[in-house]
């Protein structure tokens, strides 16, 4: 684990061994992380924490009657001119900015928005930034007569020349449908599918292509496994865990199987900066839990789960797991065989590729013991009115004509993430991050929700004496795009007593420029002036 003033780190996130290793990619991209840097984060003397704990002897920022530095404050409300640090792994502490600020720095360290919304030097990798926006035509649409800012992220990211380039190229030389035909683009599609689904298992480190199944998207994967594998063991009584940060598309297909089979639900709580209690989390199984399900990332909080723990516990229980993935394989590298997930669900259209195309990835045993999902052409061996031999995994789970171009396109967009490096990627998001967790808090009556130690992409507040609505709309009239709402996560924001949030969220073809340009809007919806 390594820290800087709003996050802490863990190098497994990033695929690398150590902190030294993270330290020295993070150095790339932010001085703050140089190796000889003095951290001056880490609050000498304070105990370390375990994750979810109190610190010894430590305050918290959120959680309603917060005594912080001697100091009351109302829920939700920052400490004056205060700031968040960590200490120890994954311990928050309220640290007076005065106290940190180095003698002789300038008062406000924001740049002006610059005329142009990227600045030349900044790099993912040792690609420029700037390179990596001409690679997406849309960010040069103009919106309400501003060029667009594409903060929206964590509801779709948009699409890079080379995967819309990849389904013309299909439409116009490879259409036809796959496995059935005996004659020349049947076996151009069917390579083009095949290939995309290669490319996906290798993406992702799993063992073999025929682990990975093509689906819409999360949703429909999370349906697929609830149905096709859960519900196969579930009688009246048993258990199946989720979290409270779950996407409604991990909660809704359980309680439909809950309703079928008289299952019940459990919930592992998150504390007040929205990170899983692991304690409570631990302490929800028993004989009768059947099943886990849980976000790696929260869409409405930004929350990186620690996914790895989960996994270890459930599986030291002998419970199979599946972690959705939705908002975590386009912001950190993933291995399967590290991570030792039973599923992993993700969807195309939030890792650069189309609409329309997911994945569901399973392990070998239980794709084989999961029953079909669909019945129809393509997953058959043989059928008679009698009876009906499947293929195997993955085919058995593919009824139908599938979106064959769109899991062309997903198997270019993993080529292009892969081809810039999802552990630069990652760096790089983390430290635009750091800076928009820093941009936002200086805004006037600003309150981030969900300030977790390990985050990823999102910036969730709330605007004191503004509608969620008002303030979105101000920022789209400004070409900004962000989501405002519940998120499809009501049970994660109402834990804060929130019915919605507005919330920017990152992508690697973001820049700090754009989100000088959020904090500034957003200043002046407060009635404050823009910074100077
Ligand atoms: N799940 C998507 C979001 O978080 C749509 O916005």
């Amino acid at each position: 684990m390594i820290t800087n003033r709003y996050l802490a780190l863990d190098p497994k996130a990033y695929g690398l061994p150590d902190a030294e290793e993270l330290r020295t990619l993070l150095a790339a991209y932010s001085p703050e992380f140089s190796p000889g840097a003095p951290d001056k984060e880490r609050i000498p003397g304070r105990g370390k924490a375990s994750y979810g704990e109190r610190p010894p002897g430590g305050e918290r920022v959120l959680g309603g009657e917060q005594a912080t530095d001697g100091e009351r404050i109302p829920y939700g409300e920052r400490v004056p001119g205060g700031e968040r640090a960590t200490d120890g792994a994954y311990a928050p502490r309220v640290v007076p900015l005065s106290a940190r600020t180095p003698a002789g720095a300038p008062e406000n360290p924001y740049p002006v928005p610059a005329a142009d919304l990227f600045a030349p030097s900044a790099r993912v990798g040792n690609v420029p930034v700037e390179k990596i926006r001409a690679d997406f035509p849309i960010l040069e649409e103009k919106v309400s007569g501003h060029r667009l800012v594409w903060l929206d992220n964590a509801a779709t990211t948009q699409k890079p020349r080379r995967v819309i380039e990849r389904l013309e190229h299909y439409y116009r030389h490879e259409n036809s449908n796959v496995h059935r035909g005996a004659h020349t683009l049947a076996e151009r599609s069917t390579e083009a599918y095949e290939g995309a689904r290669e490319k996906i298992a290798r993406f992702i480190g799993a063992p073999d292509s025929d682990n990975i199944v093509f689906v819409r998207g999360t949703t429909e994967g999370i349906n697929l496994v609830a149905q096709a594998y859960v519900k196969q063991f579930l009688r009246p009584g048993d258990e199946i865990i989720l979290t409270v940060l779950e996407h409604h598309a991990n909660i809704v297909p359980w309680q439909l199987l809950a309703e079928e089979s008289g299952a019940v639900l459990r919930v592992a709580p998150v504390d007040d900066d929205g990170q899983i209690i692991l304690s409570a989390y631990a302490d929800l199984f028993n004989s009768r839990t059947r099943f886990v399900s849980a976000s790696h990332v929260s869409n409405a909080l930004g929350t990186v789960a620690p996914v790895e723990e989960m996994i270890a516990l459930a599986h030291s229980h002998g419970t199979r797991i599946c972690i959705d993935g939705a908002q975590s394989v386009s912001h950190m590298p993933v291995d399967m065989r590290a991570m030792d997930a039973d599923f992993f669900v993700f969807s195309g259209h939030k890792i650069y590729g189309p609409t329309g195309i997911g994945v569901v990835y399973g392990k070998a045993d239980v794709l084989e013991a999961a029953r079909p999902y669909q019945g129809g052409g393509n997953m058959i061996a043989d059928v008679t009115f009698a009876e009906t031999v499947y293929r195997e995994a993955p085919a058995k789970f593919e009824a139908g004509t599938g979106s064959i171009a769109d899991a062309v396109g997903l198997g270019e967009a993993v080529d292009y993430v892969s081809s810039i490096g999802m552990q630069h990627i990652a760096a790089y998001e983390q430290e635009l991050l750091a800076y928009g967790t820093k941009a936002l808090s200086a805004v006037p009556g600003l309150t981030l929700i969900g300030t977790a130690a390990r985050k990823a992409s999102v910036l969730s507040f709330v605007s004191a004496g503004h509608s969620l609505e008002e303030v979105g709309k101000r920022l789209s009239a400004a070409g900004i795009a962000v989501r405002a709402g519940h998120h499809c996560a009501q049970p994660a924001l109402r834990r804060f007593g929130l019915e919605g949030t507005v919330r920017p969220s990152l992508a690697f073809y973001n820049t700090r420029e754009e989100i000088d340009l959020l904090a500034d809007v957003l200043s002046k919806i407060a009635g404050g002036k823009a910074r100077p």
